[in-house]
């Protein structure tokens, strides 16, 4: 019979060995998953002897994560902000640089009893909507994506976090056939140019999707489409605010300002990266 602590050591090796940064971590994890107990209580509790049926389960998982499925992927979940939320293959892996958008928004919207309208543009797991409206208890949104896939999963994360009454989602092209202005439009569109796609980790380029991630030639097509859209869709005064990738804040703002925006702004990520760029209708 096998200890946690033989088996976190042994699955810790194997993850090195594929080439995964967080394979302690990730071991972690699968283990606790089959255990049924919290990832840190394995760490203290390496003497845990493991069944049989357990390692056969623990091994099946660890299999897929040794063949670089990501673990969100895996476990079928991913913490964003202070949300435990269901990601399947249809989704992107909500990032933890995405919260900078998050939190970007609520910099500029302090006011937590406004009624705001939120609109995201390409809402995948729905992850920056369901956020914010966490945060913004009278505020209602709408959710688009053009994934049926990816819309099935934000509307399920929407009722398990207990916000659906307050979330509606859309299939649609961007703002295609919306009439409505919206008080706050987000969006984390794709922004990987094309050419970078296949030099990503196999944890990306094979297992999320394709749509999520291709952002044209110079990975700027959609914010070229979103910007003239927000312009229609938003309220004057109304704020726009985007993730972007490592190197496009600059250009980003720059479509903004070519298309008449105001107090145009970048907020840095937590490694000091452009990530985000704001502005006002
Ligand atoms: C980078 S992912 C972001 C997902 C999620 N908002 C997040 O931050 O994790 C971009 C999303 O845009 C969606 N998308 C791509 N092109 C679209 C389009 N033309 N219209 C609507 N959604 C689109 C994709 O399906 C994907 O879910």
């Amino acid at each position: 019979m096998n200890t946690v602590g033989d088996l976190l050591r042994g699955l810790n090796a194997r993850f090195q060995a594929a080439g995964i940064d967080s394979a302690r971590l990730d071991a972690r994890l699968l283990v606790a998953e089959i255990l049924g107990v919290e990832p840190l209580y394995l760490a203290t509790h390496p003497e845990i002897v493991v069944t049989t049926q357990q390692q056969t389960a623990i091994e099946v998982l660890a299999a897929r994560r040794e063949s670089r499925e990501p673990i969100s992927h895996i476990l079928g979940r991913r913490g964003f902000w202070t949300l435990d939320l269901r990601v399947t293959k249809d989704t992107l892996d909500p990032r933890p640089d995405t919260e900078t958008l998050v939190q970007g928004v609520l910099e500029r919207r302090p006011d937590r009893q406004a009624g705001l309208s939120i609109l995201d543009f390409g809402t995948g797991s729905g992850c920056i909507l369901l956020a914010l409206l966490s945060e913004l208890p009278l505020a209602q949104g709408l959710g688009v994506d053009q994934s049926p896939g990816a819309l099935a999963v934000a509307a399920d994360n929407a009722v398990r976090c207990g916000m659906a009454d307050r979330a509606r989602f859309r299939q649609g092209n961007w703002g295609e056939g919306l009439s409505e202005v919206f008080d706050v439009i987000v969006s984390n569109p794709p922004y990987i140019p094309d050419a970078e796609i296949a030099t990503l980790e196999p944890e990306v380029a094979r297992h999320e999707p394709l749509t999520a991630l291709a952002g044209g030639i110079d990975g700027l097509d959609c914010y070229r489409v979103l910007v003239p859209q927000m312009v229609r869709l938003l309220v004057p005064g109304g704020l726009a605010g985007f993730e972007v990738g490592a190197g496009q804040a600059q250009a980003v703002a720059a479509i903004f300002a070519t298309h008449g925006f105001h107090d145009v702004d970048i907020a840095q990520d937590l490694a000091g990266i452009g990530r985000c760029v704001f502005a006002t209708r």
